[in-house]
Protein backbone atom coordinates (compact mmCIF):
# COMPACT_ATOMS: atom_id res chain seq x y z
CA UNK A 1 0.00 0.00 0.00
CA UNK A 2 3.28 2.06 0.69
CA UNK A 3 6.74 1.87 -1.02
CA UNK A 4 9.19 3.92 -0.40
CA UNK A 5 12.44 3.80 -2.51
CA UNK A 6 15.78 5.65 -1.71
CA UNK A 7 13.36 8.64 -0.59
CA UNK A 8 15.69 11.12 -0.22
CA UNK A 9 15.42 15.12 0.68
CA UNK A 10 17.47 17.29 0.75
CA UNK A 11 16.99 20.98 2.06
CA UNK A 12 19.46 23.81 1.53
CA UNK A 13 19.86 25.68 4.28
CA UNK A 14 21.57 29.01 4.15
CA UNK A 15 23.63 28.58 7.42
CA UNK A 16 23.59 25.08 8.03
CA UNK A 17 24.41 24.16 4.36
CA UNK A 18 23.05 20.83 2.62
CA UNK A 19 20.83 18.95 4.82
CA UNK A 20 20.04 15.42 3.73
CA UNK A 21 16.91 15.12 5.86
CA UNK A 22 15.83 11.69 4.68
CA UNK A 23 18.56 9.66 2.69
CA UNK A 24 17.80 6.59 0.88
CA UNK A 25 14.61 5.99 3.16
CA UNK A 26 13.12 2.55 1.19
CA UNK A 27 10.66 0.55 3.31
CA UNK A 28 7.08 -1.09 2.66
CA UNK A 29 3.95 -1.07 3.96
CA UNK A 30 1.13 -3.84 3.97
CA UNK A 31 -2.40 -2.85 3.83
CA UNK A 32 -4.24 -2.93 6.85
CA UNK A 33 -0.86 -3.02 8.46
CA UNK A 34 0.37 -0.21 11.20
CA UNK A 35 3.34 0.84 10.67
CA UNK A 36 5.48 2.70 13.60
CA UNK A 37 8.45 5.27 12.43
CA UNK A 38 10.27 5.34 15.89
CA UNK A 39 13.43 8.29 15.79
CA UNK A 40 15.32 10.87 17.61
CA UNK A 41 14.63 14.27 17.13
CA UNK A 42 15.50 15.43 14.24
CA UNK A 43 16.20 11.89 12.51
CA UNK A 44 14.02 12.89 9.87
CA UNK A 45 10.28 11.86 10.55
CA UNK A 46 8.20 14.52 10.00
CA UNK A 47 10.32 15.03 6.27
CA UNK A 48 9.40 11.59 5.29
CA UNK A 49 6.10 11.76 6.13
CA UNK A 50 5.31 15.04 4.28
CA UNK A 51 6.91 13.63 0.93
CA UNK A 52 4.48 10.40 1.28
CA UNK A 53 1.78 12.60 1.95
CA UNK A 54 2.88 14.99 -1.17
CA UNK A 55 3.63 18.30 0.72
CA UNK A 56 7.20 17.84 -0.34
CA UNK A 57 8.69 16.61 -3.36
CA UNK A 58 11.42 13.83 -3.28
CA UNK A 59 14.77 15.43 -4.37
CA UNK A 60 15.59 11.88 -5.24
CA UNK A 61 14.12 8.58 -5.22
CA UNK A 62 10.57 7.81 -5.38
CA UNK A 63 7.34 6.65 -3.23
CA UNK A 64 4.08 4.83 -4.14
CA UNK A 65 0.47 5.09 -2.09
CA UNK A 66 -2.11 3.15 -3.25
CA UNK A 67 -0.62 2.32 -6.49
CA UNK A 68 -0.15 6.48 -7.18
CA UNK A 69 3.60 8.33 -7.73
CA UNK A 70 3.72 10.87 -5.06
CA UNK A 71 5.98 12.88 -7.45
CA UNK A 72 3.71 12.43 -10.64
CA UNK A 73 0.04 11.99 -9.32
CA UNK A 74 0.29 13.69 -6.06
CA UNK A 75 -3.81 14.35 -6.47
CA UNK A 76 -4.66 10.58 -6.57
CA UNK A 77 -2.25 9.98 -3.61
CA UNK A 78 -4.16 12.75 -1.84
CA UNK A 79 -7.18 11.83 -2.23
CA UNK A 80 -6.06 8.43 -0.46
CA UNK A 81 -4.56 9.83 2.44
CA UNK A 82 -5.34 11.59 5.61
CA UNK A 83 -2.19 13.54 7.01
CA UNK A 84 -2.22 14.55 10.74
CA UNK A 85 0.93 16.49 10.86
CA UNK A 86 1.91 17.80 14.23
CA UNK A 87 1.29 21.23 13.45
CA UNK A 88 -2.07 20.62 11.96
CA UNK A 89 -4.05 23.69 13.16
CA UNK A 90 -7.84 24.32 13.59
CA UNK A 91 -9.55 27.76 12.95
CA UNK A 92 -10.03 28.88 16.64
CA UNK A 93 -13.70 30.83 15.60
CA UNK A 94 -15.23 27.49 14.12
CA UNK A 95 -17.46 24.94 15.59
CA UNK A 96 -16.02 21.37 15.49
CA UNK A 97 -18.75 20.37 13.28
CA UNK A 98 -17.64 23.61 10.98
CA UNK A 99 -14.66 23.26 10.91
CA UNK A 100 -15.01 19.00 10.01
CA UNK A 101 -17.54 20.19 7.92
CA UNK A 102 -15.41 22.30 5.92
CA UNK A 103 -12.84 20.21 4.90
CA UNK A 104 -15.47 17.39 4.06
CA UNK A 105 -16.50 19.87 1.32
CA UNK A 106 -12.88 20.29 0.25
CA UNK A 107 -12.46 17.02 -0.72
CA UNK A 108 -15.49 17.51 -2.40
CA UNK A 109 -17.93 15.31 -0.55
CA UNK A 110 -21.66 15.20 -1.25
CA UNK A 111 -23.91 16.71 1.94
CA UNK A 112 -25.59 13.43 2.42
CA UNK A 113 -22.26 11.31 2.66
CA UNK A 114 -20.62 14.36 4.86
CA UNK A 115 -23.22 13.66 7.06
CA UNK A 116 -22.64 10.40 7.27
CA UNK A 117 -18.76 10.47 7.99
CA UNK A 118 -19.60 13.28 10.67
CA UNK A 119 -21.70 11.23 12.72
CA UNK A 120 -19.64 8.24 12.33
CA UNK A 121 -16.29 10.23 13.21
CA UNK A 122 -18.38 11.74 16.04
CA UNK A 123 -18.92 8.39 17.81
CA UNK A 124 -15.57 6.60 17.00
CA UNK A 125 -13.79 9.37 18.73
CA UNK A 126 -16.54 10.95 20.81
CA UNK A 127 -16.99 14.22 19.73
CA UNK A 128 -20.47 14.44 20.77
CA UNK A 129 -20.20 16.30 23.61
CA UNK A 130 -18.02 19.53 22.42
CA UNK A 131 -18.95 19.13 18.09
CA UNK A 132 -20.84 23.15 18.67
CA UNK A 133 -18.63 24.62 20.71
CA UNK A 134 -15.32 26.67 19.10
CA UNK A 135 -12.20 25.04 18.40
CA UNK A 136 -10.18 27.93 20.67
CA UNK A 137 -12.53 26.62 23.37
CA UNK A 138 -11.15 22.82 23.58
CA UNK A 139 -8.93 21.31 25.99
CA UNK A 140 -5.77 19.58 23.92
CA UNK A 141 -7.12 16.54 23.70
CA UNK A 142 -10.36 17.45 22.03
CA UNK A 143 -8.65 19.70 19.39
CA UNK A 144 -6.07 16.60 18.59
CA UNK A 145 -9.67 14.46 18.28
CA UNK A 146 -11.09 17.25 16.09
CA UNK A 147 -8.10 17.10 13.98
CA UNK A 148 -7.96 13.71 13.11
CA UNK A 149 -11.61 13.72 12.64
CA UNK A 150 -10.87 16.44 9.83
CA UNK A 151 -7.92 14.71 8.47
CA UNK A 152 -10.15 10.97 7.90
CA UNK A 153 -13.20 13.07 6.75
CA UNK A 154 -12.94 11.76 3.16
CA UNK A 155 -12.73 8.16 4.61
CA UNK A 156 -9.28 7.26 3.18
CA UNK A 157 -7.60 3.83 2.72
CA UNK A 158 -3.87 5.27 4.21
CA UNK A 159 -3.44 7.23 7.29
CA UNK A 160 -0.56 8.94 8.13
CA UNK A 161 0.04 10.01 11.43
CA UNK A 162 2.95 12.79 13.11
CA UNK A 163 3.08 11.89 16.75
CA UNK A 164 -0.79 11.76 16.73
CA UNK A 165 -0.15 11.72 20.96
CA UNK A 166 1.79 14.52 21.49
CA UNK A 167 1.14 15.96 24.60
CA UNK A 168 -1.97 13.59 25.41
CA UNK A 169 -2.59 12.72 28.99
CA UNK A 170 -2.67 8.91 29.55
CA UNK A 171 -6.08 8.49 28.75
CA UNK A 172 -6.48 10.66 25.52
CA UNK A 173 -3.20 9.13 24.17
CA UNK A 174 -4.85 5.70 24.86
CA UNK A 175 -8.58 6.86 23.23
CA UNK A 176 -6.17 7.87 20.05
CA UNK A 177 -4.20 4.80 19.86
CA UNK A 178 -7.49 2.81 20.41
CA UNK A 179 -8.69 4.62 17.42
CA UNK A 180 -5.65 4.16 15.27
CA UNK A 181 -6.19 0.39 16.18
CA UNK A 182 -9.52 0.47 15.05
CA UNK A 183 -8.73 1.85 11.58
CA UNK A 184 -6.55 -0.35 11.25
CA UNK A 185 -8.82 -3.37 12.12
CA UNK A 186 -11.24 -1.93 9.38
CA UNK A 187 -8.48 -2.39 6.96
CA UNK A 188 -6.83 0.61 6.75
CA UNK A 189 -3.12 0.93 6.82
CA UNK A 190 -2.02 3.52 8.94
CA UNK A 191 1.68 5.09 9.23
CA UNK A 192 2.55 6.82 12.45
CA UNK A 193 5.93 8.30 13.89
CA UNK A 194 6.26 8.52 17.76
CA UNK A 195 8.60 8.76 20.47
CA UNK A 196 6.51 6.46 22.52
CA UNK A 197 8.32 3.07 22.85
CA UNK A 198 5.93 1.72 25.02
CA UNK A 199 3.38 3.24 21.97
CA UNK A 200 5.08 2.02 19.09
CA UNK A 201 5.46 -1.50 21.18
CA UNK A 202 2.03 -2.20 22.01
CA UNK A 203 0.22 -0.44 18.44
CA UNK A 204 2.83 -0.99 15.78
CA UNK A 205 3.20 -4.51 13.18
CA UNK A 206 6.36 -3.27 12.16
CA UNK A 207 8.65 -1.08 13.76
CA UNK A 208 11.38 1.03 11.34
CA UNK A 209 13.96 2.82 13.00
CA UNK A 210 15.02 5.68 11.29
CA UNK A 211 18.50 7.09 11.80
CA UNK A 212 19.82 9.97 10.17
CA UNK A 213 17.27 9.61 7.35
CA UNK A 214 17.96 5.91 6.83
CA UNK A 215 16.53 3.31 8.52
CA UNK A 216 18.55 1.78 11.14
CA UNK A 217 16.66 -1.14 11.66
CA UNK A 218 12.88 -2.81 10.55
CA UNK A 219 10.91 -5.82 12.13
CA UNK A 220 8.28 -6.82 13.71
CA UNK A 221 8.60 -6.46 18.13
CA UNK A 222 9.47 -9.62 17.93
CA UNK A 223 11.89 -10.03 15.20
CA UNK A 224 13.80 -6.96 16.96
CA UNK A 225 14.14 -8.45 20.12
CA UNK A 226 15.16 -11.78 19.00
CA UNK A 227 18.06 -9.79 16.26
CA UNK A 228 19.03 -7.50 19.10
CA UNK A 229 18.70 -10.07 21.84
CA UNK A 230 16.84 -7.27 24.15
CA UNK A 231 13.14 -7.36 25.19
CA UNK A 232 12.92 -3.56 25.49
CA UNK A 233 12.25 -1.70 22.82
CA UNK A 234 14.17 1.44 24.28
CA UNK A 235 17.33 -0.78 24.56
CA UNK A 236 16.69 -2.15 20.81
CA UNK A 237 16.42 1.23 19.61
CA UNK A 238 19.78 2.44 21.53
CA UNK A 239 21.24 -0.49 20.28
CA UNK A 240 20.21 0.37 16.53
CA UNK A 241 21.01 3.38 16.42
CA UNK A 242 24.29 2.54 17.69
CA UNK A 243 23.92 5.84 20.52
CA UNK A 244 25.38 3.60 23.42
CA UNK A 245 28.39 0.95 23.29
CA UNK A 246 27.89 -2.12 24.77
CA UNK A 247 28.03 -3.28 27.51
CA UNK A 248 25.11 -1.36 29.36
CA UNK A 249 26.61 0.48 32.78
CA UNK A 250 25.14 -1.87 35.88
N1 LIG B 1 12.13 23.00 5.64
C1 LIG B 1 13.33 22.65 6.11
N2 LIG B 1 14.44 23.35 5.78
C2 LIG B 1 15.65 23.00 6.25
N3 LIG B 1 15.88 21.96 7.05
C3 LIG B 1 14.82 21.23 7.44
C4 LIG B 1 13.49 21.53 6.99
N4 LIG B 1 12.65 20.61 7.53
C5 LIG B 1 13.39 19.78 8.27
N5 LIG B 1 14.71 20.14 8.21
C6 LIG B 1 15.85 19.44 8.86
O1 LIG B 1 15.78 18.08 8.49
C7 LIG B 1 16.17 17.22 9.56
C8 LIG B 1 15.05 16.26 9.85
O2 LIG B 1 13.92 16.94 10.40
P1 LIG B 1 12.52 16.27 10.68
O3 LIG B 1 11.59 17.35 11.10
O4 LIG B 1 12.14 15.43 9.54
O5 LIG B 1 12.87 15.33 11.93
P2 LIG B 1 11.92 14.55 12.93
O6 LIG B 1 12.42 13.16 12.98
O7 LIG B 1 10.49 14.76 12.58
O8 LIG B 1 12.24 15.23 14.33
P3 LIG B 1 11.28 15.53 15.60
O9 LIG B 1 11.27 14.26 16.38
O10 LIG B 1 12.02 16.60 16.34
O11 LIG B 1 9.94 15.94 15.11
C9 LIG B 1 16.50 18.16 10.73
O12 LIG B 1 17.88 18.38 10.71
C10 LIG B 1 15.75 19.43 10.36
O13 LIG B 1 16.37 20.55 10.92
MG1 LIG C 1 8.87 15.57 13.56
Amino acid sequence: MIAARALTKVFHDRKRGEIRAVDGLSFDVAPGRIYGLLGANGAGKTTALRLLATLLRPTTGSATVAGFDVATQPQQVRARVGFLAASTALYGRLTVREMIRYFGRLHGLAEPVLALRLAQLADELELHEFLDRRCDKLSTGMKQRTSIARTLIHDPEVMIFDEPTLGLDVMAARAVVRFVRGCRDRGKTVIYSTHVMAEAQKVCDTIGIIHRGGLAAEGSLAELQARYGETELEEIFVRAVGLEAEPRAM
